[in-house]
């Protein structure tokens, strides 16, 4: 751990923010014996916001597009990753689209697992876009050093992350710090106009709900063109990393990684979190050794404080029907979240005829930019760490074939992150063993419901 200056908790203003930033910037310029240039932004449009992007695949190099796309004051000055590959894509890449708010020098290209720390002290915002385990450390570690957050879903993977973010979301809070998290339906104005109705109680009372997420496998990184592409054989490690999609620890499974986004709409309607879940879920047709340890369909009923219930779906599964909607059922007619249609009593469409509706990507960066420079309340970490947990909820009881309630789940401290992975070199992290290997023919355990235990 560092031993930078923490400021003192309560609200921050505009103005003692800058202060509190420099403080951090100085502090963690000792720690990582970087240089930090002045730590100015806020008030007018003219500060510049300067960014730091902590993993630069697909998502992480779109939403810094988003985010050097919100003015003209803002740039790229660090960037973390541990491939160096997907590093030089995608600084190639958003360089060749935002040539002068490029501006990451060599000294702050960070590589390996614990380069986020250094990236995060070069910067006032930081977008968090690895793979969904690292992001409880790194969300927490941005905190501590002070600094304006856009995170990726899902926040955790598991019971101890998720408390973890929890609490580094009420210091952000005391910090006055700005937190974006990538669940972009809530930037969406055709979701926005829906909800508004469903509060309003245009469908009457809810009393229940239906969400999908049914596709095909997303990507597969198979040992074999990965051990043609090093010309080597990989640790265990590295390979899951590479493929990180089909191991707990880094991704979740595919409920939490994918099914999150409606799981997160279900939460929105009903204002909070689920209090219990049981499930089904097993691996029927997308077998072998390169897809690791997760399930290829899941089918959960959450339960609500108000008894109303959400029949949730998620499914990788190939030739079969495929959906990714949301749906609410009321007393007073049912609603098509995602198609943002009602039927009922007060039935109504969604049309956006005067075309005000951004794209949501683009929209939850201009959200979130407004709020740091217009200095208003902005803390999306708590709603995405509730919404996240429901889908570790929905795998605790799809993995075990158990019910399970919130209360116990969160009783488990279920922790899958590999230990110490941040404090050593990259040789020796990629030497540490995962929570997963495996066995001599190369497959992976699954969970076994009825056997396996949740905690
Ligand atoms: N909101 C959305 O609609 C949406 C869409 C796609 C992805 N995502 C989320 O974005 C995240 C990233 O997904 P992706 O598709 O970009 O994956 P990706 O594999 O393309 O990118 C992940 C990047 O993180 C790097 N990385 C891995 N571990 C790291 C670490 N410890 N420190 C620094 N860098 C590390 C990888 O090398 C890679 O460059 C996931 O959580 C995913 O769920 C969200």
């Amino acid at each position: 751990m560092s031993n930078l200056i923490v400021p003192a908790s309560g609200p921050v203003t505009r103005r003692s923010f800058f202060s509190t930033s420099t403080k951090f910037a100085a502090g963690a310029a000792a720690l990582s014996t970087l240089p930090v240039e002045r730590f100015v932004h806020g008030a007018s449009p003219g500060d510049t916001i300067k960014i730091a992007l902590v993993g630069m695949g697909g998502r992480g190099s779109g939403a810094a597009d988003q985010a050097l796309s919100t003015g003209e004051s803002v740039k790229l000055v660090a960037v973390a990753d541990v491939h160096k590959d997907r590093m030089d894509g995608s600084l190639a890449q958003l360089g060749s689209k935002h040539k002068n708010k490029v501006q990451v020098k060599d000294e702050n290209k960070f590589m390996g697992f614990d380069a986020y720390k250094k990236a995060i002290a070069q910067a006032d915002l930081v977008i968090l876009a690895t793979p969904p385990g690292f992001r409880p450390m790194q969300f927490e570690e941005a905190v501590r050093q002070g600094k304006h957050v856009f995170m990726e879903k899902p926040v955790c993977v598991d019971v101890a992350g998720y408390k973890k973010v929890i609490a580094a979301a009420a210091e952000a809070k005391k910090k006055n710090l700005k937190v974006g998290v990538g669940l972009q339906r809530h930037h969406q104005l055709g979701y926005l106009e829906t909800m508004k109705r469903l509060h309003d109680g245009e469908l009457g009372e809810i009393q229940a709900m239906r969400a999908y997420w049914n596709g095909n496998t997303p990507w597969v990184k198979t040992r074999a063109s990965l051990e043609q592409q090093y010309g080597r054989k990989l640790t265990e490690l590295e390979y899951q990393m590479r493929n990180w999609y089909y191991f707990v620890w880094v991704c979740g499974d595919h409920i939490c990684e994918q099914h999150i986004h409606n799981l997160d709409v279900i939460n929105w309607v009903k204002r909070g979190h689920p209090v219990k879940a049981r499930g089904n879920g097993g691996c029927e047709t997308r077998k072998g050794p390169d897809y690791g340890e997760i399930f290829d369909h899941h089918v959960v009923e959450f339960t609500y404080e108000d008894g109303s219930v959400c029949f949730s779906q998620c499914r990788h599964q190939l030739g079969c029907w495929n959906d990714v909607s949301e749906h609410a059922i009321g007393t007073k007619g049912v609603c098509n979240i995602s198609g943002h249609t009602i039927r009922g009593e007060k039935s109504w469409r969604f049309r956006d005829d005067a075309k005000k509706a951004k794209n949501p990507y683009q929209q939850e960066h201009d959200d979130l930019f407004a709020a740091i420079r217009n200095d208003t309340p902005y803390n999306e970490a708590e709603y995405g760490a509730n919404s996240s947990m429901t889908s570790v909820l929905g795998r605790m009881a799809t993995y075990s074939g158990k019910e399970i309630t919130w209360d116990k789940a969160l009783e488990s401290n279920l922790d899958t992150m590999v230990k110490g992975i941040d404090q050593v070199p990259w040789e020796q992290a990629i030497r540490l063993t995962p929570p997963s290997v495996p066995g001599s023919d190369g497959m992976y355990k699954l969970a076994v419901p009825g056997k396996t235990t949740f905690g």
